[in-house]
């Protein structure tokens, strides 16, 4: 225990010597946060058991999603790295299934789309469900590649869905097919960058009106960007709680 704060208190200093006394006080004050805010301790609580229900998904499917990778390490450059949240983390099956439960749509109707698919988990547990078919994408090269092999080597009894393609792209960019849509979205990007995926999802329904709903999940709490959906003037709410959030495209831009 005194050797673990002398090592912090080590590491603060070097902070402070190299990059200033504000970053380094604001590097004490959150780790100082995830050991007294409530949230933050439930939050660290469930990462740890998540980690492990990760590495048995991936033992029991011969496939390849648990740990976290920053987006810099897996071909991302570092600007927009920062655009898509800085970091690859897998849905938590829970999470994932509750939300798709709570929204009570007929999801044979749909194309399931993952913007910011990552190495694939939401699309192997979207395949247990029977969507029209399942499409992910993702920017960072380094997870696309491992997306590719899972999807390749996915094998489960409760699958249903057996068309799963992955593309490597940036949503910034990416043209959604014209058919009806589930889109999801997995904490993948900051802000801005959600405001312009919105408009440009509204711009297809523009070009071909058709039922298209954006799940979005947070694993800590909506809260944190929902208002980029809530006040989109292309979007209805449809529902809300706590991890998950439901909108559908009544207008496009
Ligand atoms: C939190 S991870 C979620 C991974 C996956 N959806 C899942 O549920 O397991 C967010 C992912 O979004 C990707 N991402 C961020 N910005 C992106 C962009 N502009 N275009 C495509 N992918 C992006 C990241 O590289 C990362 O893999």
């Amino acid at each position: 225990m005194a050797s673990r704060l002398q090592q912090s208190t080590l590491k603060l200093v070097n902070l402070a010597r190299t990059q200033g006394l504000q970053t380094a006080l604001q590097h004490a004050t959150n780790a100082i946060a995830w050991h007294v805010v409530p949230s933050r301790r439930e939050f660290a609580r469930n990462l740890v058991q998540e980690s492990e229900l990760a590495r048995k998904f991936d033992q029991l499917h011969g496939v390849d999603t648990a740990g976290e990778s920053p987006l810099t390490d897996v071909g991302v450059p570092p600007e927009k790295a920062a655009r898509g949240n800085g970091l690859y983390r897998g849905i938590w099956p829970r999470l994932f299934h509750a939300a798709l439960r709570e929204s009570r749509l007929p999801l044979e109707r749909f194309t399931f789309v993952d913007y910011g698919s990552g190495k694939g988990k939401a699309l192997m547990l979207a395949s247990a469900y029977a969507f029209r078919r399942i499409v992910g994408m993702e920017f960072a090269p380094g997870l696309h590649e491992v997306a590719v092999r899972n999807l390749r080597g996915y094998r489960s009894p409760q699958q249903r869905c057996f068309t799963m393609d992955a593309v490597c792209a940036d949503a910034l960019d990416w043209e959604p097919p014209a058919e009806p849509l589930l889109c999801f979205f997995f904490n993948p990007f900051d802000d801005p960058t959600m405001e312009r995926v919105i408009t440009r999802v509204a711009r297809s329904w523009r070009h071909a009106p058709r039922d298209i709903y954006l799940l979005y999940v947070n694993v800590r709490d909506v809260r944190e960007q929902a208002r980029v959906f809530e006040r989109h003037s292309a979007l209805t709410l449809v529902g809300r709680s706590r991890h998950s959030l439901l909108t559908k495209v009544t207008a496009g831009r």
